[in-house]
This record gives structure tokens, sequence and C-alpha cells, in this order.
């Protein structure tokens, strides 16, 4: 334990969720509950000529089938982040047209679950089809606009400062380069799944796996037409999400609007295969990169322009540049972001939107100017570190990317790097060692928390903010044990709950810097309202008393700090790969990641995310790819079988280490979050490390085995 660390616990809903007794969405046992599927379109654009429901209607069981010619009743939402947000802004069955396939067409409601879907597939729809637009080399692209509203302009990705066009000309050194990536799935553990119910028509209840409890909430409201006080949104727990679960989906939406027309309450839970088409992706993406540096490799000028690909229905950027100009300093600089439409469905963000994807080629390109000038590529990035953020003109708070490079090299054993491609083998298998440089913004929200100090000597914490599996429950429960000088045992932790004071959002990594500083205000108001100075006094008190319960919320905030300083989480990790060059066989033997994170919170559950998002990247780097059917435009990927991701025997030993100081400027705990920093820079780790071991330079995730022997 350092000045860095505060615990290092086990997961306080470890047991709940390795014995089964967490209760996910679709889990929860409601009398009367009937039960939808989804119809989804199989052509990729085009109309609805007819659609003929008349066997499905008679197959047993079968209360009610919603196609667009019967659609429930649903409000055109705000849409705006801050009234309301929903994943597609057009609304679920709004008309006959056809935007991409596995687009929701139909909704049928049975009593059983095997009659919905039994129905579902006798519903007959004939189309009027044309040909999908599904070759991103054929779609005209456009800048691409900003996703968060016009005023936060640079979500638009463009920035340009100095002259790039004339420092490329003169450098010294330069090299250009183009780098794809492939369209992935989140693929969460949980799938998809909502129970709606209503009371009468005012008053909603939602079972649904939701990153943002307090969002859903509002969103739901406008959707029906109800105040936020007549909605009620519970999830307690969440298998996973990853970005995509942070707003409703056509189909929430669709099945509570069902479950009002009907008064019944309903349940959908999509199929591995329609969430590949119909509940997020992160893009594909093309980035073409140059760097111009001086022969002692500092940088003249970074160029960095991106394209990504949008549904019909909405629009989302893969947001590739933003990072670039908070990465390397340089005088002259110029990104840009470009945006096609295909007959997809929407995409959106995925643990480090943008970051990820950007990471990989700007930190390819940087191994590739290091070996043209001949500098280790540590020694380049140490050389370009930028005391500030250069598209915002603000100083970086409690910056440590050095310390992560350095430390990292030396738990790694960098110095004993071979100086050239080929040069490592072991057991007849060539070997590379590669790193690169991680980074994430410190972002947080405001968020209320209520503590009540109980008779029974206990601490019960209480917030709508959630745990999509992260580790909220255990620094939500260590945090507030520390603050009132009680076992972490004596704390009981509730979650995800609208009934609960806002807890904000778990997304864009800012939950714990979001709750912590709540968390720790409300222990100082309920030992106020106490009038003790520890738990214990408090609890003597109330036994004195034959009072109840000490009760008191307390509220954190953002503040002027973002005025003053950009906040940025920054880390290395370092790696190597062996490869079987005769039949491609790459496989990851060793791994090191240093981060800077701010105030760590609990060590155990930060490593873990970290390694968690490690796997997710070496997943990216060599094995996630969506293909879309040329001609159906349906996705190629049936299942988590049939989409690859690691499993055990793809991963090494994880080493984990976090350096640095709190960020006090940002928070009074210091601490600036974990989720999504450890997947940046992992790909092109790996990619870096491939070139050493084969002197190939793949410039297309993922590295697959074609692309090595
Ligand atoms: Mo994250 S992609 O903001 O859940």
């Amino acid at each position: 334990m350092n000045k860095i660390t505060t615990t290092n616990i086990n997961r306080k809903d470890g047991q709940a969720k390795v014995t089964g007794i967490a209760t996910y969405a679709a889990e929860h046992q409601i009398p009367n509950l009937v039960h939808g599927y989804l119809i989804t379109a199989s052509i990729a654009s085009g109309k609805i000529k007819s659609v003929n429901t008349q066997t499905a209607e008679k197959y047993p069981g079968v209360i009610a089938i919603f196609t667009h010619k019967n659609a429930p009743k649903i409000s055109k939402p705000s849409n705006n982040f801050i009234n309301s947000k929903i994943y597609e802004a057009r609304l679920p069955l709004a008309d006959d047209t056809i935007h991409y396939a596995g687009q929701i067409i139909g909704l049928v409601v049975a009593e059983t679950f095997e009659q919905a879907k039994a129905a579902a597939h006798l519903v007959k729809v004939e189309y009027t089809s044309q040909k999908p637009i599904l070759d991103p080399q054929k779609v005209t692209l456009k800048n691409a606009p900003s996703m968060f509203g016009e005023d936060l302009k640079f979500a638009k990705g463009s920035f340009a400062t100095g002259n790039s066009t004339d420092a490329m000309a003169g450098a010294a050194a330069k090299i250009t380069a183009t780098y794809k990536t492939a369209t992935e799935l989140h693929a969460p553990m949980e799938p998809h799944a909502i129970i709606a119910q209503w009371q009468n028509s005012n008053s909603l209840t939602v079972y649904e796996p939701t990153q943002w409890v307090g969002g859903s909430q509002r969103t739901y409201s406008e959707l029906f037409g109800l105040a936020p006080e007549q909605v009620r949104i519970i999830t307690p727990f969440l298998g996973g999400g990853f970005g995509s679960k942070a707003f409703p989906w056509p189909h929430a939406i669709l099945c509570a609007a069902a479950a009002r027309k009907l008064q019944r309450p309903l349940k959908v839970v999509l199929s591995r295969r329609q969430m590949t088409a119909n509940a997020g992706h992160r893009s594909q993406t093309e980035q073409t990169i140059s760097l111009a540096a001086k022969t002692d490799g500092s940088l003249q000028g970074i160029e960095h322009t991106a394209k990504s690909y949008t549904s019909p229905v909405d629009v989302f950027a893969e947001p590739c540049t933003g990072i670039t100009p908070a990465m390397y300093a340089t005088p002259n600089l110029r990104t840009s972001q470009q945006m096609g439409v295909m007959n997809i469905g929407t995409p959106t963000f995925m643990r480090a939107p943008g970051e990820n994807p950007g990471l990989y080629a700007l930190e390819s390109a940087m191994d590739e100017l290091a070996w043209e000038l001949g500098i280790d590529p540590v020694e380049l990035r140490l050389k370009n570190e930028t005391k500030e953020h250069q598209s915002r003109g603000l100083p970086f708070s409690a910056k440590h990317f050095a310390e992560c490079l350095q430390v990292g090299a030396k738990q790694f054993g960098w110095e004993n790097r071979t100086q050239k491609p080929r040069s490592l083998s072991r057991d007849g298998k060539l070997i590379g060692w590669g790193m690169a440089a991680s980074t994430f913004p410190g972002l947080r929200s405001s968020a209320s928390v209520k503590v009540r100090l109980l008779a029974d000597g206990t601490a019960h914490v209480l917030t709508s903010g959630n745990d999509m599996g992260t580790g909220a429950y255990t620094i939500v429960a260590s945090t507030a044990a520390n603050a009132l000088g009680l076992p972490v045992e004596k704390v009981r932790v509730e979650l995800g709950d609208s009934l609960f004071p806002n807890g904000g959002m778990a997304g864009g990594s800012q939950m714990t810097a979001s709750l912590i500083p709540a968390v720790m205000t409300a222990c100082e108001e309920v030992l106020k309202t106490a009038q003790a100075k520890t738990a214990q006094e408090a609890f003597t008190s109330l036994r004195q008393s034959q009072r109840a319960a000490f009760e008191a919320t307390g509220s954190s905030a953002p503040g002027e700090e973002a005025k003053k300083w950009a906040f940025q989480s920054w880390g290395a990790h370092f790696c190597e790969i062996s490869l079987d060059e005769e039949i491609g066989r790459l496989q990851v033997t060793r791994w090191v990641s240093v981060m800077n994170i701010g105030k760590v919170m609990n060590a155990k559950t930060a490593a873990s995310q970290v390694r968690g998002a490690v796997i997710m990247g070496i997943g990216h780097a060599l094995m996630e790819d969506c293909q879309f059917d040329p001609n159906i435009g349906y996705p190629v990927v049936y299942d988590l079988a049939t989409y690859h991701y690691p499993t055990h025997a793809d991963i090494p030993r994880i080493d984990v280490s976090f350096v640095g100081e709190p960020d006090l400027n940002f928070n009074s705990a210091g601490v600036r979050g974990v989720g999504e920093i450890g997947i940046t820079g992992v790909s092109p780790a790996i990619a870096n490390a491939v070139y050493h071991a084969t002197g190939k330079r793949i410039r297309e995730l993922p590295i697959t085995p074609d692309k090595l022997i």
C-alpha cells in the first residue's frame, strides 16, 4: 500500500454474483408477466410491402402483434443528452422503411417466450428491396458533426494549429501511413433485456441493465409523457455494458410502449443474433497519420484524419482524432474526422470510443517513426511529452506519463530489447517486444448519495449510480467504511434504483470520480446530523435515544477546476508476443501495464479493470471482426462462438501497477477513474511487437493468422 492506494479488498458483490443471488434484469420474477419476441428485417434497404400476421395471431398463447401498421404510441424525446437520450433517433416501428438488416419491424407478445418466438416466425413480410450500401469504399464522406451539440466544437474531431503542411514538407524525417480497424461488438455477458411494468397508464417500472439510471428515468418519462417521478428504473446489477447500455435501444422503447398498450408486464430479451444488428457496435475506421520530426526525434508536425460509418437513422462518428492533441507536443497539428452512412445498425460508444482505435493508429505511427529515426520508442515518447492539452490550451493536472513509461520499461526489462526486427527467437518461434502509450480523459458529473446509520451498528449507503461489473459496490463500501471508521462488513450498499439519490452515469469512466466525493460528503453529513465524531458514537446515541437511524444526503459536482486544468489519465503497456510463422499462430506471452489514474480506490478491483481492458484490447488486436453479409447486410456473427474474442488460453499473466499521486485538483478524493484507459494502447503495443518479431508492419486489425504467414 502506498500514497495512491487506499484499500485492497475483495469484491463486495462477488459472492452474490458467483452464487447466483445477484438478480439481473430478465431474472426479476413478476406476476402475470408476458413475453415479447422481436421480428427483425431480413433485408438491409427498402420498404415493407406487406405484413401478414393472420397465421401468427392464431398461434396458441399469442396476445398481440405490433408492426408499423399498429405501432403503440411513443412521444418523440428531446434526445439531447440533458433531458433525454436514445441510441437511435428513429422511433421503433415509425414507418415502413428499412434502413438496415436486423432493424426491428415487429413484436409478438404471447403468454410464453416459446410461443412468442414460434409465432414471430409465422409472420410473413414482403419487401421492396434495394441494393444496400455496405462497402465503405463506395460511401460519400462528410465532415463529422459534433455528437454532443454544436457548442462542444472539438467533439467534431477537427483541430488545427500552426501549419502542418509546411512542417511535413520541410521535415528531416517523415512517415505517412493508413491504418484500419474492424467493426466490433460490445458482446457483454448479459444480453440486452427489459421488463416493463405499468401500474395503470401513468406509472412505469423498468427493469433493464442501464449504465445511467437517472438518464433512463428522464428518457422513459419523455417517451411516455410522464413526470420523471412516475418512472422507476431498477438495475442493481449489470453483466457488462461497455457503452452499449447507457440509453434505451429501440427494443426497450417498443417493449415499454407495448406493455402500456396491453397493461401487462412484458419482458423482451434480445437473442445474441439480434444483438449483433440492432444494439450497437464500434464502427470500423480508416485513419491516416503523418508525423514529421527532426533527427533528434522532436515532433514538428502531426496530421491525423479518420473515417468511420454510421447508420441512416442516427449520427455517431467514432471520435478517433479527439485524443491526438493531448498526446505529444508539436507546433503544427491538424486533425479531422469524417463520417459516411451505410445500411448498418447505429454504432455507439464502446470502451474508450475514439481513444482505442485512435491510439492504434497514432501509437503505431510513433513506432514507425522510432524505427525510421533509430530512436528507442520509449525515448521518442518521453522526448515529445506535452505539459498541456494542445486543443484546450490547459495544463494537465497530476500527469505522470513519464513515470508510467519509465516504471513500465524497468518492470518489463525493456533495456534488453534487441534493436533489429527478427532478432529474437525461442523454441523455434519468433519473439517480439512492443510498447505503446495509454490514455483516457478524467471526467466527472454531479452525484448524490444517502447514508444511514442504523441502531444495529451498520451503515447503509444508497445511490442510483450503479456497478456494471466495475467494482462500484466495493469502492463505495470501502470509502464509507473509511469515512465512518467501520469495518467494511458493517457497510451495506444498494445501487441502481431511481428511488435513491441520483448517482450519475457509469460511462466515460466517470462513476468513481463522481460518486466517491459524494460518499465522503454524505458520511461527514450523517456524523454531523448525529452530532458524533465517529459512527460508534452515533450508534451509542441511537441506542440511548431509541431512534432507528440517522440519515443524511451528500452531493458532489464538478466546479471551476475544469477551466484551469485538463484532467487526463495516462499509462503504458509493454508486451511480448511469440509467433509460429509457418502457421501464423500468434500468442501474447507477457504483459506489463503501468497506469496513472490519480488515487486508486481499491487496488484489487482497479487492477482487475485494467486486466479486463487489456484482455478486451487483445481481442480488438487479434480477433474481433464483425463482417456484414455483402448481399443481405446482416452481420455474419451468430453468437458468442462466432464472434471471436479471447479465452483464458489466449491471455498471459498481466502485471498491473499504478504510479503518480492523488489528483486533488480534480476532486476531494483525487481519483480519476479506470474503466476505459486499460484498453487504449493495447492493439498498437501488439502490432509494434509483431513488427519487432517479423519486420512486417500490420496496419489493419485484427491481426489474424493470414496476415502473419
Ligand atoms: Mo463507456 S464506452 O462510456 O461505457
